[in-house]
């Protein structure tokens, strides 16, 4: 079946046509990076407004680039939340009235869970035995949160941050190092030519069996380095940019291999976000852990539509005979707190 996402959360304003959760016909994204560059920062009411002149031009770049028409298309399937309110109701409201308007039904998806689904896309079957049970690991600028999945519907939340996430740390490392917005790519190419071994980095102090993350001790002990050193030359802020990264990295590799021993049926570990896109990370995981690791292709570990499909393919394989998605679609977004009903488990 062929499924066309939306995804309009932040400041992407996307579209995709996926077949049965894996095999993607087209993913188009428009990035407003530019839009909000002047600004510093996401401006909600700006995302919304440029949502509402892209998404229906993208919409149909989707549908033309995967040579099909709407009647061809199984169902619609768009970002519910979290993510600005204002910027989800337009990729909302866009995908009520095409589905209704078109007699297909609307599927309802949750943007952060979706993102593991990102890591999924050409698998060669989208029901893989060799995947479920797994770890599911989202490191993104909002989200650091380890799920442990027995299916690819049913995400347990096992850990999260007590405070920043990953790649909000890095971004706000990088700005203490004077590097532009988003730090993290600033970081791991700074690093590449750094030695991780040169400044001692402080651990996070837990109890060992406690999975939760935590960054902003490491951000203020970077921020006490910067101010007590002044400032770095070039080989200096490699090897400070290098030992931020080690351990900021390394955080998240002691705690999935406690993950592994306390979950130990998991089959693989899933990584998505934006910090997935990190090469030192990926070869960490996979040198450092005992089970096989699937990691999103680069275009989608931001924000994309592909991942909307595929995840909403698994939804409606399972859950469409319970008629949540058939109009009228009598359900909102929701901006944090509010997860969907049907995901819940009793
Ligand atoms: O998932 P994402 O694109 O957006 C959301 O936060 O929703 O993640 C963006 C985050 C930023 O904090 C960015 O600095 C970080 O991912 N990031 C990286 C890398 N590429 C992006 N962090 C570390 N290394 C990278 N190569
Ligand atoms: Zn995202």
């Amino acid at each position: 079946m062929l499924i066309l996402g939306i995804e309009s959360s932040c400041d992407e304003t996307a579209a995709a046509v996926v077949e049965d959760g894996i095999r993607v016909k087209s993913s188009i994204v428009s990035s407003q990076i530019d839009i909000h560059a002047v600004f510093g920062g996401v401006v909600p009411e700006v995302a919304a407004r440029a949502h509402l002149g892209s998404i229906y031009p993208i919409v149909q770049e989707a549908l033309r680039e995967a040579d099909v028409g709407l009647d061809d298309i199984g169902a619609v399937a768009v970002t519910q939340g979290p993510g600005l309110v204002g910027s989800l109701l337009v990729g909302v409201s866009f995908a009520k009235g095409l589905a209704a308007a078109a007699g297909k039904p609307l599927i309802p998806v949750e943007h952060v869970h979706a993102h593991l689904h990102g890591a999924l896309l050409g698998l060669k079957e989208p029901i893989d035995s060799d995947v479920f049970p797994c770890l599911a690991l989202v490191i993104s600028g909002g989200h650091t949160n380890l799920y442990y999945m027995p299916d690819p519907i049913t995400f347990r939340l096992i850990a999260t941050t007590i405070d920043d996430a990953c790649g909000e740390c890095f971004d706000k490392v990088a700005k203490i190092l004077g590097q532009a917005y988003p730090g993290g790519p600033k970081i791991e190419l700074l690093a590449k030519q750094g030695d991780s071994g040169k400044y001692p980095m402080p651990h996070m102090v837990q109890e060992k069996a406690r999975l939760d993350f935590s960054y902003s001790g490491l951000k203020t002990h970077m921020l006490n380095l910067q101010r007590r050193e002044g400032s770095f030359n070039e080989s200096e802020l490699a090897d400070v940019a290098a030992s931020f990264q080690a351990e900021a990295l390394g955080q998240l590799v002691r705690k999935l291999k406690t993950a592994t021993v306390l979950y130990s049926d998991a089959k693989s570990l899933v990584v998505a976000g934006g910090v997935a896109a990190n090469q030192t990370f990926r070869k960490m995981v996979v040198d450092q852990l005992p089970l096989p690791a699937y990691f999103p292709d680069l275009k989608y570990c931001s924000d994309n539509a592909a991942m909307i499909s595929a995840f909403a393919w698994h939804l409606y394989r399972s859950e469409s005979d319970k008629g949540v998605f058939q109009a009228p679609f009598n359900w909102d977004v929701y901006s944090r707190y509010d997860f969907p009903k049907y995901l819940v488990e009793s």
